[in-house]
């Protein structure tokens, strides 16, 4: 394996990363041959570039966006609450395209997740439901509902396209576990997995990083890698051959998410958007949400690790903060403009620069785990593309009954844990019950309030959980539960109505 034959040794002297190579001779042949495959994948040029034209963005942002950001105006925003007449024609309008097999969901599952501290895909997590399912399988399963809730109001058979976005680190275990649960009841045929990119982590002089002696340190290239890799592995052309009209992008970690929600697809149909965002209303300034604003007249997400916190403090006249509309990752988009996207817009995304403690050898060959940053990992975001609309508009739903994502492993008082999410959709379940009206009898066989009392010194939610093949969104359950009083553990699933005495929640 000779570096130098192939041109591999010029093209790094030209970008200035030799240093890679440093340790070449102490490499097995194994070893060297990896390095070099690895190397000969990587554009080093543009490597370079993406460095520099990152940098350079993210030094003028700040005192750039102080300036220049500004609340969305009122004619682009559709709200649950606000608009309550109008919610029964949108969903409509998004079942009909779903019964057309014009509607398909995208995941993007490529992230490492890193804050909740798992070495396997976070779809495939526990939260700890009476069911034990993890995050992937209430996903399929609502997307196995919502095609027969399509079927069955237009008597055609229907299917909703599951792309599903992994990176080189989840890619196998993704597709694994898929096959082991066998697809979640789902056609195998109509979940298709891909692959985002890599990009090498970089010092702050843009050199890239060693992680050993023969391996350089990669990440995934962000969520915003979705276009490139939607381009390059034949997704819009998988796409197109199915006939796809609007697509709904979605984050792996939200356990409420309405996946492919009729009320916002046939929102954003209706109002002729090519581009569209779901939001929740941000209430506290430092919650780590991006938000859906304009910049310099262009609509955008000003993510929460770019805003500053005078910004985000900002409050308008009626006391609610000024950039409220907080980015629950939940995109619209119509096929003709994803295609844009791919084909004309991508190359001009920026990377966003995240500073990172990368793990590194240093010219030494020791290996050093830094305490503080040391140099940058280069992302792009998925919502960057929100500037290239033609008609965007956002849609605000309410968040005890979308939102509640899992970020952080548990621990006292966490926020975006195992323990919240787990909450987030029992509570949810338990209103759908009394909505539909059932109701809940404690151990003395007293009834439990609606709204549980603080008194005790315990907010936990009462423990009921109905699996997604039975209800979507909290319809068809009348007939199962009004005028019945049930104790607590309460699961409803395909197999029917059952009360679990005990467990802990
Ligand atoms: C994301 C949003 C933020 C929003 C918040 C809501 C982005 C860039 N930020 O932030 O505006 O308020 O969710 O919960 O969208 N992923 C990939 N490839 C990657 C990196 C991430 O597919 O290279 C996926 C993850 O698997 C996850 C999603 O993107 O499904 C979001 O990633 P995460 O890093 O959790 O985003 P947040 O910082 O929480």
């Amino acid at each position: 394996m000779d570096p130098n034959a192939s041109g591999l040794v010029q093209r790094l002297a030209e970008a200035e990363q030799c240093h890679l190579l440093r340790f070449w001779n102490e490499l097995s042949p194994a070893e060297q041959a990896d390095l070099t495959q690895d190397l000969q994948g990587m554009d080093f040029q543009e490597m370079n570039g993406f460095f520099k034209n990152a940098m350079q963005t993210s030094s003028n942002k700040h005192e750039k966006l102080d300036n220049h950001i500004e609340p969305l105006p009122r004619e682009v925003l559709g709200s649950v609450t606000r608009d309550r007449e109008s919610l029964k024609d949108w969903e409509l309008t998004g079942l009909r395209c779903i019964s057309q097999s014009k509607v398909a969901v995208l995941l993007l599952a490529g992230g490492q997740g890193t804050r909740l501290g798992v070495s396997y895909p976070k779809g495939m997590y526990d939260v700890g439901l009476p069911s034990h399912k993890t995050l992937f399988q209430i996903q399929g399963e609502r997307i196995l509902k919502l095609q027969q809730l399509a079927e069955q109001r237009h008597k055609i058979k229907c299917c909703i396209p599951w792309y599903i976005m992994t990176s080189g680190r989840t890619m196998e275990s993704t597709k694994d576990f898929f096959s082991k649960n066998n697809y979640f009841g789902l056609d195998k045929n109509n979940i298709i997995f891909f692959q985002q990119g890599m990009l090498p982590a970089m010092d702050y002089t843009g050199k890239i990083i060693l992680e050993n002696k023969g391996k350089v340190s990669m990440a995934p290239d962000g969520n915003g890698g979705l276009y490139r890799a939607l381009g390059n592995q034949g997704i819009m052309d998988d796409m197109e051959r199915r006939g796809v009209g609007f697509i709904q992008v979605y984050c792996v970690d939200n356990i409420l998410v309405k996946v492919a929600d009729p009320a916002f697809v046939g929102f954003c149909v209706q109002k002729g958007a090519d581009c569209g965002a779901k939001v929740v209303e941000k209430t506290n300034p430092t919650e780590a949400v991006g938000v859906v604003c304009k910049v310099d007249g262009r609509y955008q997400v000003v993510e929460y690790s770019e805003i500053t916190l005078a910004t985000a403090e900002k409050r308008s006249a009626d006391g609610r903060l000024m950039f409220n509309a907080a980015n629950l990752a939940i995109h619209f988009f119509t096929f003709s403009f994803l295609r844009d996207v791919v084909q004309k817009y991508e190359p001009q995304l920026q990377h966003h620069v995240a500073q990172k403690k990368i793990p590194y050898v240093d010219s030494e060959g020791q290996l050093i785990k830094p305490d503080k940053p040391n140099g940058i990992k280069m992302e792009k975001f998925v919502f960057d593309i929100f500037q290239f609309a033609k008609t965007f508009v956002v849609y605000e739903v309410l968040r005890e009954d979308e939102f509640s994502p899992l970020k952080n492993a548990d621990s006292q008082d966490g926020k975006d844990t195992p323990t919240t999410a787990r909450h987030a959709l029992m509570s949810l379940h338990h209103r759908w019950v009394l909505n539909a009206g059932g109701h809940f009898i404690d151990e003395n066989g007293r009834r439990v309030p609606a709204i549980p009392s603080l008194k005790d010194g315990t907010d936990l939610p009462i423990k009921c959980e109905i699996s997604p093949l039975v209800s979507y969104g909290g319809e068809g359950l009348e007939e199962l539960v009004k005028g019945r009083e049930f104790h607590p553990t309460l699961i409803i699933d395909e197999h029917g109505v059952h009360e679990q005495v005990k467990n802990g929640v």
